[in-house]
Order: C-alpha cells, then sequence, then structure tokens
C-alpha cells in the first residue's frame, strides 16, 4: 500500500515528509519520492529513488532544495515496475504540476492514448503520470481550478486519494479523495497531508478525515472542503485518540518481537475496553456500538465473517466459538471470493468485517455490496478506530492493540480471536445460554490462555533461538498440519512463516493427509503438527502423526501437558499447559510466532517490511 506524507507552513517541509514517509515504511512500497517549491526559485524540486527511503535521503543530503511546502510518497508498485521513473511524484509537461497517488486508476489506458494524441509526453508507466497531464488539459480548458477538479475526477474511475503540488498555487496542497483514504493534520499555522494520522499525530492530535468523493484545498492556516459538484462542505475534524503517537520499537530489534511480546496486555487492554462499554448503569452500549437492538441479537440466526489474510484465519477459528458457545450458524468468506458470489440475504443475520487496518480494498467492497444489496446491519472489527470500514459499517467493535506495525499480523490477529471470542460469549449470555457468572469465568479462561501465550515463548526462547531456529532455518519447504480448531491456526502459522522467512509453508488438514498430500512426506520437509485438547479430535491427530512417522517424515508437534504419545513420536514436541478446547489457538500463538520470527532472523531478512507485502492492501 502506498504512503502520501505532506506539509504546508513555517518551517522547511522536507525534515516533515521524509520522516513522515519513514512512519508510513510499514505500509510496504519499493521506490520513493519528495519534491517541494523550492524557497529560493519558487519551483517545483523533486528527487525520487528506488528501493529504500535510505536511498531518496542519501540523494537528498546534498541537496539544497526545501521548501515551506512539499510532499513524498512511497510507493508500492501495481502498474509499471518498482523503478525511480515510475517512483511518484509524477509531472504535467510543463513539471509546473506534481501529483502523487494512493490507489489504481482504472482504464487510465484510455485517457492515455487520448492525451498521446493531444501531444502529451510520458515518461513513466503508472497510471498516476495520467493524472498529472489529464489535470493539466482541464486547467487549459477550464481557467479555473475548482473545475478543473470538478472535470478530473468525473473522468477518473478506481480508487484513488491524490495530492497536487502546483507552482501556480504555491499556498496551497490539493487534495482529493475517492475512496482511498487520506487525512488532514491540523496543526498551528502548519498541516499535513497523510494517508494515516501516524504520520504527524505526535504534532497534532487534530484530524481532518476526508469524506469520500471530496477534495480540499489545504493552505498553512486554512482548508476549504468541496464535494465533487463543488459545493462546499464543513469541516469536521476528530481528535485522534493517544494511541496513535508513534512509540517505536521499545527497543526491540524488530516491530514483530515487540508486537509479539505486546499480546498479552493488548488483549487485556481490549477486553477491559469492552467490559467498560457495559459499565454499571451505562445501559448496554456494547451492542449500541455494534449498531444492534437487543432485539436483533436475540434473534439471531446467522453470522457472516469476511475478511483477507490473517483476519480470515481468524475467522475461521472464530467459527468454532460462534457456533460451539452462541449456537449460532456461521459463515466465513474471503472477501476476495464474496464478492463474486451469488449473495443471499438471509434474515436475522450480522455481516461482521473483520479487519486489522479497517481499509482493506476486497474487504471494504464486500461491506459496500453487503449495504447496497439488504439491511443486513454490518460491524467492523478493527484495529483501526479511523478507518474507513468504522466509518461505513452499522457498528464497529474496536480492538485496543495499539498500532500494529510489522505488516507481518500478530497482536491484532491474537486480539481478533479474543475479541470474537468474547463477542460469542456476550451472544451466548444475550441468548440465555450462559450466565453472567459464566461469561466472568470465560474471560478468566481467556486470562489464562494469554498468560501461556507469554509463559511459553520463555520457556522455550533459549531452546528456539539456539537451536531449533538455526535447524529449521536451513530448510526450503515445510508442511503445516491441524485438525478441527487447530486447521484454521495451522494456515496462520504457515502463512506466517512465509511471509516473514519466504519459505515455502503449504498447510492441509491433518485428515486430508491420506488423501493426496501424505505424497510429498520425506525427511527434507519438516512437518509441523498443532494439537487440540479434545479426546476425540486427539486420538485422530495421533494418527494422524503416525502417518507422518511411518513415511520416515520429520515430526515438530505444538502438543499440552500429558499428550505423551503424540509427544513421544515427536522429532522435536514444543509442550504447552492445557487451556479450555477453544482457547487452543490463543495458547500456542505466541510460541508460534516467536518460532518463525527467530527462523527469519536466522535468514537475515527484514522482517517488519518483507519483500512484496503491504501492510494493508488498498488494491484489489
Ligand atoms: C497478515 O500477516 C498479512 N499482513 C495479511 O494477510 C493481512 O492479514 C490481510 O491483508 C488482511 O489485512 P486486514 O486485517 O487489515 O484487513
Amino acid at each position: 500500500m502506498c504512503g502520501i506524507a505532506a506539509y504546508i507552513g513555517k518551517k522547511k517541509c522536507r525534515k516533515y515528509v521524509l520522516e513522515g514517509l519513514q512512519r508510513l515504511e510499514y505500509r510496504g512500497y519499493d521506490s520513493a519520492g519528495f519534491v517541494c517549491i523550492d524557497s529560493q526559485h519558487k519551483h517545483l524540486s523533486f528527487s525520487k529513488a528506488k528501493g529504500r527511503l535510505s536511498v531518496l535521503k542519501d540523494q537528498l543530503n546534498g541537496s539544497p532544495h526545501d521548501g515551506f511546502i512539499g510532499m513524498g510518497h512511497t510507493r508500492w508498485a501495481t502498474h509499471g515496475v518498482a523503478n525511480e521513473v515510475n517512483a511518484h511524484p509524477h509531472f504535467d509537461c510543463k513539471k509546473s504540476i506534481a501529483v502523487i497517488h494512493n490507489g489504481i486508476i482504472e482504464r487510465y489506458d484510455e485517457i492515455r492514448k487520448k492525451l498521446k494524441a493531444a501531444g502529451h509526453e510520458f515518461y513513466s508507466d503508472t497510471d498516476t503520470e495520467t493524472i498529472a497531464h489529464l489535470f493539466e488539459s482541464l486547467l487549459a480548458e477550464h481557467h479555473d481550478l475548482k473545475q478543473a477538479i470538478k472535470a478530473l475526477v468525473s473522468q477518473l474511475e478506481g480508487a484513488y486519494s491524490l495530492v497536487f503540488l502546483m507552482e501556480d498555487y504555491p499556498e496551497q496542497l490539493i487534495v482529493v479523495r475517492h475512496r482511498s483514504p487520506v487525512v488532514v493534520g491540523i496543526g498551528e499555522g502548519e498541516m499535513f497531508v497523510a494517508s494515516d494520522p501516524l504520520v504527524f499525530s505526535d504534532i497534532t492530535q487534530k484530524v481532518l478525515f476526508l469524506p469520500d468523493d471530496s477534495f480540499a484545498l489545504v493552505k498553512e492556516d486554512s482548508i476549504s472542503l468541496y464535494d465533487f459538484s463543488n459545493n462546499p462542505l464543513k469541516i469536521e475534524s476528530r481528535e485522534v485518540d493517544a494511541r496513535y503517537i508513534h512509540t517505536g520499537k521499545s527497543g526491540f530489534e524488530h516491530y514483530m518481537l515487540k508486537e509479539i511480546y505486546e499480546q498479552k496486555l493488548a488483549i487485556d487492554k481490549t477486553i477491559r475496553f469492552y467490559n467498560s462499554l457495559n459499565g454499571e448503569g451505562l445501559e448496554d452500549s456494547f451492542w449500541d456500538q455494534l449498531g444492534l437492538t437487543l432485539g436483533q441479537v436475540k434473534n439471531l440466526k446467522t453470522i457472516n465473517l469476511v475478511c483477507a489474510g490473517t483476519s480470515w484465519h481468524a475467522a475461521r477459528i472464530a467459527q468454532f466459538f460462534f457456533e460451539t458457545i452462541a449456537k449460532i450458524q456461521t459463515k466465513v468468506y474471503l472477501a476476495s471470493e464474496f464478492r463474486y458470489m451469488p449473495f443471499f440475504p438471509d434474515e436475522n443475520s450480522v455481516y461482521i468485517m473483520v479487519s486489522q487496518s479497517g481499509e482493506t480494498a476486497d474487504t471494504l467492497e464486500a461491506l459496500r455490496l453487503v449495504k447496497s444489496k439488504s439491511n443486513i446491519p454490518t460491524i467492523a472489527l478493527t484495529n483501526t478506530p479511523s478507518s474507513t470500514m468504522v466509518r461505513e459499517s452499522d457498528g464497529f467493535l474496536l480492538m485496543q492493540a495499539g498500532p500494529e506495525i510489522a505488516v507481518a499480523s500478530t497482536k491484532a490477529f491474537s486480539c481478533q480471536l479474543a475479541s470474537l471470542y468474547y463477542l460469542a460469549c456476550k451472544l451466548a449470555v444475550e441468548k440465555g445460554l450462559m450466565s453472567e457468572e459464566q461469561m466472568r469465568i470465560s474471560q478468566e479462561d481467556l486470562l489464562v490462555a494469554t498468560e501461556i501465550l507469554e509463559t511459553t515463548i520463555e520457556t522455550y526462547k533459549d531452546e528456539i533461538i539456539k537451536h531449533l531456529a538455526p535447524r529449521y532455518s536451513s530448510f526450503d519447504r515445510f508442511i503445516f498440519l491441524g485438525r478441527h480448531i487447530s486447521y484454521p491456526f495451522a494456515l496462520e502459522s504457515a502463512l506466517k512463516l512465509k511471509e516473514v522467512s519466504y519459505i515455502f509453508a503449504q498447510c492441509y488438514p491433518s485428515g486430508e493427509l491420506k488423501h493426496g498430500p501424505i505424497a510429498l512426506i520425506d525427511n527434507k520437509t519438516p512437518v509441523i503438527l498443532f494439537s487440540v485438547l479434545d479426546d476425540v479430535i486427539y486420538d485422530k491427530v495421533v494418527a494422524n502423526a503416525q502417518e507422518v512417522k511411518a513415511r520416515l517424515g520429520h515430526l515438530v508437534v505444538f502438543a499440552f501437558d500429558g499428550q505423551e504419545e503424540l509427544i513421544n513420536l515427536a522429532d522435536y514436541a514444543f509442550i504447552i499447559p492445557k487451556v479450555k478446547p477453544l482457547l487452543v489457538p490463543l495458547a500456542m500463538i505466541g510460541l508460534m510466532q516467536f518460532f518463525v520470527y527467530q527462523i527469519a532472523k536466522e535468514l537475515g531478512l527484514p522482517i517488519d517490511k518483507p519483500r512484496n507485502l503491504a501492510k494493508s492492501v488498498t488494491v484489489e
């Protein structure tokens, strides 16, 4: 996902823009650029670089060019390879208009061809450069900035947030939003424009979230906001909460490791926050925040979970929570598939969009589809209060995990599990299936599991660092196995390994092994098998482990105290204290993530920003 950082004010902009881009690195990128109106010669001055931000910084170190208005961009290549030419900003023919862009312009080729025929020269392969030339031609046609913007947005399709910097308007940034989020930080005599409040939240927490289909003329001490018909809009700023204060790595080598260790606290804070919503004397604001009436809750017959990636794994685990604890049929959809499937608006149902960022394009578009085709209540379960999903859903459940910077999700995943477990118990209470006392006990069980999440890391930390990570980082492929509630957990574990170590990892339900995948078993492909705490299913897991060993497979198990049969079969066994059966994934999370993290560290990889990946996939 690309990153935008811009500044206008009384200070020199380059420092703020580059630091802002640094804070957006977690979103993933492969090139970067900076442009300002040089305070000396009053012209646009820019620098672009392929690769990491440090390359751009090195280029700029020797340059005198700086000014009081400027912007920067980190690009995650979609149209056109990652190189200097395709990096943003892009320009018009006269290099007097600069534009940076998040999102994708659909069918931009048609526009580009017309512009080329009219004499415009293009240098890059990007959709963004088309915007610069189109805007140039519309300005020449309309001779009015707002009319030109109106004409521009009427011709652009797709999702975009744009920032223009123009020599003819040196006192303002022009910010345009259609679907792809962009915010304005409102300071004292200075303004910031960014993709995420994280960029400036230690300077100002006063934020304007540009409404969809709007544009803003941002000056150092004023903002004018309009809709796409040029009607003025009221500026409604909000305070972003302190969670956005950038806290850095707090001494950890990587954000991923910091966030692995933050999980227990993140879950505690999240559950405490949810409990605070039903405080004594408060009307039950928990359901209010979800946008559900008690009647809807009591009559709920189906829960639909729609999500992507790690969030989809959390939802697959949560399906066991909702169906076992609340006795509510639950369907789990991949957002990228959901949108192209037949839609059956079932009565007495709810759609929960599970998304750490609240900006994932597939999940957002799925939300919009549900809202366009039904009146079924929609809920956003997210870690990002200022996200588009929160604004567009009927209700929301806000995790309190704090910003998750590492691309590979850890604390958000465990908070999603804890949140959905909590929600399942709350639903059970409202349906008369669980007493308030049992609800309290369920929270105790949850805290025990999160305690184990943390203590198991300490138990095995030295063994993993000294022996296991060096050994297992030498393999070039893994098979992950799980059964019942541990199968989606195995899927998440395989994804974690792939994301941060680039090692191939295939995951199967362990009951499926004999239906083909067993052909893959050999002593060069470690099998990581996750156990369960259900006696009947445990026996099947043991049988699956025996299948692996009978073919001389190399077996690593995540087992629980007392599961000697499974432990004795393994070449290496992580032994975890017992928890309630449904909390098995939470008990294993910390150890799994730490193991995978150390393997990646052995390989010397950029763990927080893996190649090709973005923290939030805001393009389809
Ligand atoms: C998780 O490690 C990945 N970064 C990715 O699969 C992520 O979970 C997915 O893109 C969904 O993101 P979201 O939760 O912000 O919607």
